[in-house]
């Protein structure tokens, strides 16, 4: 039983502040902290921020540490509820006592707290690693491991820097690797040789990095970027062993008004292009690179775009503005046939069960699952243990670098140790990152 339920204001890797929760119970003290993104689509969960201005710039959160202390905490604690076996029965009711379809009344981030230290908790009180507990929660404890093939988001743009380039996020995958281990090193290794490259090509005072650990030089245009990771990856060795993932986050440069698209606004060079233009531009870039999955190409409510572009689509086409890791917006986009795989970000729907109901909902469709961290992060590696439960076979988690970042690549390699120290049957996703669930 829960014995106590502590919040406290802290930071994330913006420098913004965030939710702590603890959680005690007779096995101890379980923690949690929760991310926030920059680029939020419309139909996530409300982040509950105080609207005094004289704090924080007005991004307290004290309303939801408050939320947690004075409301939720006690309610949960009445109930008796048992961490070991009732994550959903807490989800739940945590949900019915906010009584808002988005959570607006506690916040998002006050109830996600909550529930990623219950499933802590949780799997403390059943003697097992998190990966193991998540997984029996998801109905999947009979099924083999998958240890993911990480997407490494090495060069940032969009609102996660303030470079020209209106692309948010160029990722790179190394789905040659054969171990979780191995992938990591790939993924550094063409790191330093991007760094070499941005170097000599346009000074040292051009690798600063983004809110994601990726490098951010002055380049705008998709091509230029492209071209600097396939020579990165070519200087580093492992050309053909490692593919490329992009999320423009394109609601970010969308005009609602006039419907379209402008990747030219972020260094002054305003090109606005139809949905149309700007799905000749991705055609192309799929022609020339090695891409195998594209995040967001389109706004969040530009469906027929969606719908048009995934036809006889041959990569992994990615929602995230655009279903929020929400089951309504995913039956939506099923009617429309508007994508094949879902974002799953926890703190867009709010709790540990509906994420989980969300990943399943996707497979039930035959859609792929790639989960992600958000741009504000922090050390909580909590996601690290949820890909591996649910075996989604991918995730991002940023560049391999920065200490929110890595902590979940880190969390991954004592994942991937565990599980072999352990005998259990395991994989590692590789090139078979979409379907590795199955
Ligand atoms: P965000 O970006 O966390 O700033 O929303 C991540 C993404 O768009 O995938
Ligand atoms: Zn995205």
């Amino acid at each position: 039983y829960i014995t106590h339920i502590d919040a406290a204001e802290r930071l994330d890797s913006r420098g913004k502040p965030t939710v702590q929760v603890i959680i005690t119970t007779d096995r101890g003290a379980f923690r949690s902290l929760v991310p926030s993104g920059a680029s939020k689509g419309d139909y996530e969960a409300i982040e509950l921020r105080d609207a005094d201005a004289a704090r924080y710039q007005g991004n307290g959160m004290l309303r939801a540490v408050k939320n947690v202390q004075d409301v939720i905490g006690p309610e949960l604690i009445a109930k008796k509820f048992d961490v070991s076996t009732q994550q959903r029965e807490i989800d739940a009711f945590m949900c019915e006592l906010d009584g808002s379809p988005d959570k607006e009344q506690f916040g998002a981030n006050a109830i996600l707290g909550i529930s990623m230290a219950v499933a802590r908790a949780g799997a403390t009180a059943r003697d097992l690693p998190l990966y193991a507990h998540l997984s029996s929660l998801a109905y999947r404890a009979s099924k083999p491991y998958v240890l993911p093939t990480p997407f490494f988001n090495v060069l940032n743009g969009g609102v996660h820097s303030g470079n020209p380039m209106a692309f948010q996020e160029m990722m790179i995958a190394p789905v040659g690797a054969s171990s979780m281990a191995e992938a990591v090193r790939w993924g550094s290794e063409i790191y330093s040789e991007l760094k070499t490259l941005i170097t000599s090509k346009f000074g040292k005072s051009a690798v600063g990095i983004g809110d994601e650990g990726g490098f951010a030089p002055p380049i705008s245009e998709p091509h230029e970027a492209l071209d600097l990771l396939i020579a990165a990856i070519k200087a580093a060795g492992h050309e053909g062993g490692v593919k490329i993932g992009i999320d423009p986050a394109s609601s970010e440069f969308y005009n609602t008004d006039t419907r379209e698209y402008d990747i030219g606004m972020k260094w002054d060079h305003s090109s606005p292009q139809s949905g149309e233009q700007i799905a000749a531009l991705y055609h192309k870039i799929l022609a020339e690179y090695p891409v195998v999955l594209l995040e967001d190409p389109f706004a969040q409510d530009d469906w027929s775009s969606w719908t048009i572009f995934n036809k006889n689509c041959a990569v992994e086409l990615v929602g995230d503005d655009l279903l929020a890791t929400n089951i309504n917006r995913i039956n939506m986009a099923n009617e429309r046939e508007a994508c094949n795989a879902l974002l799953l970000k926890i703190n867009q729907i709010g709790t540990i069960s509906e994420s989980i109901d969300a990943a399943q909902r996707a497979y039930e469709l035959g859609w792929a699952v790639f989960v992600s961290h958000r741009s504000g992060e922090t050390t909580d590696d909590f996601i690290a243990d949820l890909t591996v439960a649910l075996g989604t076979g991918h995730l991002k988690s940023g560049s391999p670098c920065r200490g929110e970042r890595v902590a979940k690549y880190n969390r991954l390699m004592d994942i991937e140790d565990d599980i072999k120290r352990r005998n259990l049957e395991h994989s590692f996703a590789g090139a078979n990152f979409r379907y590795a669930y199955r």
